[in-house]
């Protein structure tokens, strides 16, 4: 697959690898190189130091006891790699985004975070309307204001993030106001999973792949909304979801992650108000499930969920309540698969050991509600 970047990333280095799809935007098959890929090149740097410097948190995150934060399972041990997961959330701060925001800090804090992924919708209602939309500071910048969210940003496009400028959210005009953002339709993250004593020396790591769902679904496209969406280097829509298919197929069979987990913005399996996107069902968890991918996460459901069903391999996690919530949430039989939902604001956080994945689900008031841990 195109690796955005000089360079392919090494089992011992840590990099974000994109695939050169957004060049299309602009640049209809020339050789450019679009300003993304200093953006790529920027995050994959700010991921290496925050790699580097791990040792140092890690080892002083033991000792901090000046965040008072009661969370039982939030004093185990910790791990090497902890990461945040918020969705659905620019509503300017309204319905309790700020007070989620808020809580994100302080477990951040807790954890030590890495970075923080967006499973998109980022802008309500419509996305951001050019580079002058107050909304990107207004739903952004001054909502996550924690220190600990103050890190790199990973967010994959929503369908409402879609109903604006799409390129503008995937470009590096919005990198440039606030240098947390970083957004692509494709791109991959690679993190080690080594204990503090052998960084150097790393063989185990997790590997994100971020994928663009909102093309995928049917209704999007009728003659009367196609005309709402940013469709501008998608089409042919059908040559884009086939190479999406092609590229996410080859990446994870030629990865040796120790873990896999793939992120969305769609709902595979869910029990929220959207349900399933039978689109995804279809074409994109055949891939999940013949490679082995541990997880997948999402949002579009502005609930919390984790579905482990029997006849598949693969964890569904939504984490779509970083704002409006309360939509409803149906009984899952155990057919469907519901271990755990929740119809209310919150977050997840992921802790990562080599042989451990631990996810938490957060309220908005600071309640560890559910936990899940998966075990290599
Ligand atoms: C898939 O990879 C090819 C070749 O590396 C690239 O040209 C294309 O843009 C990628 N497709 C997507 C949807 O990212
Ligand atoms: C904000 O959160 C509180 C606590 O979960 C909840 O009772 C309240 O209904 C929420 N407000 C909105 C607008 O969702």
């Amino acid at each position: 697959m195109a690796i955005l970047g000089t360079k392919p990333v090494s089992d011992e280095e840590v990099g974000l690898l994109a695939s050169e799809h957004s060049e299309e935007v602009e640049d209809q098959g020339t050789s450019t190189l679009r300003p993304a890929t200093l953006v790529a090149a920027v995050v994959t740097i700010f991921l290496m130091s925050g790699c580097l410097i791990s040792l140092y948190t890690y080892s002083q995150s033991d000792h901090d006891s000046s965040e008072e934060y009661s969370l039982e399972s939030l004093t185990k041990p910790k791990y090497p790699l902890n990461f945040l997961v918020v969705g659905d959330w620019g509503r300017e701060g309204a319905y309790n985004q700020t007070l989620v925001a808020k809580q994100m800090g302080k477990v951040g804090r807790h954890l030590g975070i890495k970075f923080v992924i967006s499973v998109g919708d980022n802008f309500y209602q419509a996305g951001l309307k050019g580079p002058q939309d107050p909304k990107f500071k207004n739903s952004f910048s001054k909502v996550y204001t924690a220190e600990s969210l103050q890190t790199q940003w990973l967010a994959v496009l929503g369908n409402h993030d879609y109903l604006g400028d799409a390129l503008l959210q995937i470009g590096d005009g919005l990198t440039r106001k606030d240098k947390r953002w970083f957004c692509d339709r494709f791109y991959q993250l690679k993190y080690p999973l080594c204990g503090s004593h052998n960084l150097g020396h790393c063989e185990k790591f997790v590997e994100l792949f971020f994928i663009d769902t909102t093309p995928f679904v049917d209704k999007y496209w009728d003659a009367e909304q196609a005309r709402t969406f940013d469709w501008r280097g998608i089409g042919p829509r059908q040559e884009y979801l086939d190479s999406q298919l092609k590229n996410l197929s080859l990446a994870l069979e030629s990865s040796t992650a120790t873990w896999k987990i793939v992120v969305g913005h769609h709902t595979i399996r869910s029990l929220g108000r959207h349900g399933e996107t039978p689109e995804l069902v279809k074409s994109v968890l055949p891939i999940l499930e013949s490679h082995n991918v541990d997880v997948y996460i999402n949002g579009h459901d502005h609930c919390l969920e984790h579905i482990k069903r029997e006849d598949s391999a693969v964890h569904f996690v939504t984490s779509g309540a970083g704002s409006k919530s309360f939509q409803g949430l149906r009984e899952g039989t155990t057919e469907e698969g519901l271990q755990f939902g929740y119809d209310g604001q919150g977050f997840i956080s992921v802790s990562m050991a080599a042989q451990v994945l631990r996810i938490d689900f957060h309220d908005a008031l600071g309640n560890n509600l559910y936990e899940l841990n998966l075990k290599k």
